[in-house]
């Protein structure tokens, strides 16, 4: 059965409450969501402003699945709003003693957690949380199995929509694991809603996606095919902790012969297209490491963004714990 997390999302005003998912929301929530963002950054790259528009709120990172970016920028957004933050070190927390998700959860509204960031391993479990919360919570997705990673979604589209804001005349590329990418399914869904010009899945065939998961894009199995023309090329890790059969997978030096972005691959995109990666990278695999740290790149500016993007969603969110 299609889970349908896009109604649960919403309040009885049509107010954004949940962010399970870039599926259900619309191009001006998109549009709304990237400004409040942009608002936020001072200047091109600079960290976002200070306000105490979350002042007197907590915000409760769970994260059941490692975290680097997600994690830390949920944290720095949610001070530089005036929050308090909460990180449950989920190992070594009562989960580790039998506790379930739920219990967990409702110890933590106990102690009037507002937001719950949550990044599971499992899919559907951020959904399953916001069914079961109280009036007063939100639940925001920080990574949910191969599903969605909403906010992932949106500091990419801003970042894309920095470098050019005519989506409808661009062609984005996304190279590698795509069949394991919650990455992608979020790009997939943010672009597809912004009118996107085209929409390219580049994979080895092991790691192809079945076509229904990615509606309007192409499923390409050649690189050169993929990147030719391309304005915009992200870059993939290989999502080993989801395979569970590496039987057709290329090894390392073959993978990055046909699948890498590379100074060479990157010859087939246009002249000024830009390098994303959401990370984390393995350089010489998925990605060539002069290429990361090279002028087209713009994967420093994606977690800038992402602070920034995370500010939006959880003011958004405040102003409806408000009343405003
Ligand atoms: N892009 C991303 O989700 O990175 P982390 O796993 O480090 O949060």
């Amino acid at each position: 059965m299609e889970r349908d997390d896009t109604k649960l999302q919403f309040d009885e005003k049509g107010n954004l409450r949940h962010l399970l998912s870039l599926k259900g929301l619309d191009a001006t929530l998109l549009t709304e969501l990237l400004d409040d963002a942009e608002g936020y950054l001072t200047a091109p790259g600079a960290l976002p402003i200070r306000s105490q528009s979350l002042a007197g709120r907590t915000i409760g990172n769970l994260f059941f699945e490692p975290s680097t970016r997600t994690r830390a920028s949920f944290e720095l957004a949610g001070r530089r709003l005036g929050a308090d933050v909460l990180n449950l070190d989920v190992n070594t927390s009562s989960r580790k003693k039998g506790e379930s998700i739920l219990d967990t959860i409702y110890t933590l509204e106990a102690m009037q957690v507002d937001v719950m960031v949550i990044r599971d391993a499992s899919n559907g479990v951020p959904a399953y949380i916001a069914r079961h919360v109280d009036d007063h919570v939100s639940v925001l997705n920080a990574g949910e199995s191969d599903v969605s990673h909403p906010t992932q979604g949106l500091l990419d589209l801003l970042t894309i929509r920095q470098h050019n804001p005519d989506f409808k005349n661009l062609a984005v590329a996304i190279v590698g694991d795509i069949q394991h990418s919650r990455v992608a399914m979020s790009a997939s869904e943010a672009l597809q809603t912004m009118g996107v010009g085209e929409l390219r899945m580049i994979s080895p065939p092991a790691l192809a996606p079945d076509a229904d998961r990615f509606p309007g894009a192409r499923i390409i199995d050649n690189l050169a095919e993929g990147l030719k023309d391309a304005d915009v090329v992200m870059a993939l890790r290989i999502q080993r902790e989801r395979i569970g059969n590496l039987d057709g997978v290329p090894g390392i030096d073959e993978y990055f012969a046909n699948y890498g972005v590379s100074h060479a691959s990157m010859k087939f995109a246009k002249p000024n297209a830009i390098i994303m990666h959401p990370g984390p990278m393995n350089r010489g695999i998925e990605i060539e490491g002069s290429l990361a740290d090279g002028p087209r790149s713009v994967i420093t500016k994606q977690v800038t963004n992402g602070v920034a993007v995370r500010m939006a969603v959880l003011t958004r969110i405040g102003k409806i714990m408000s009343g405003l």
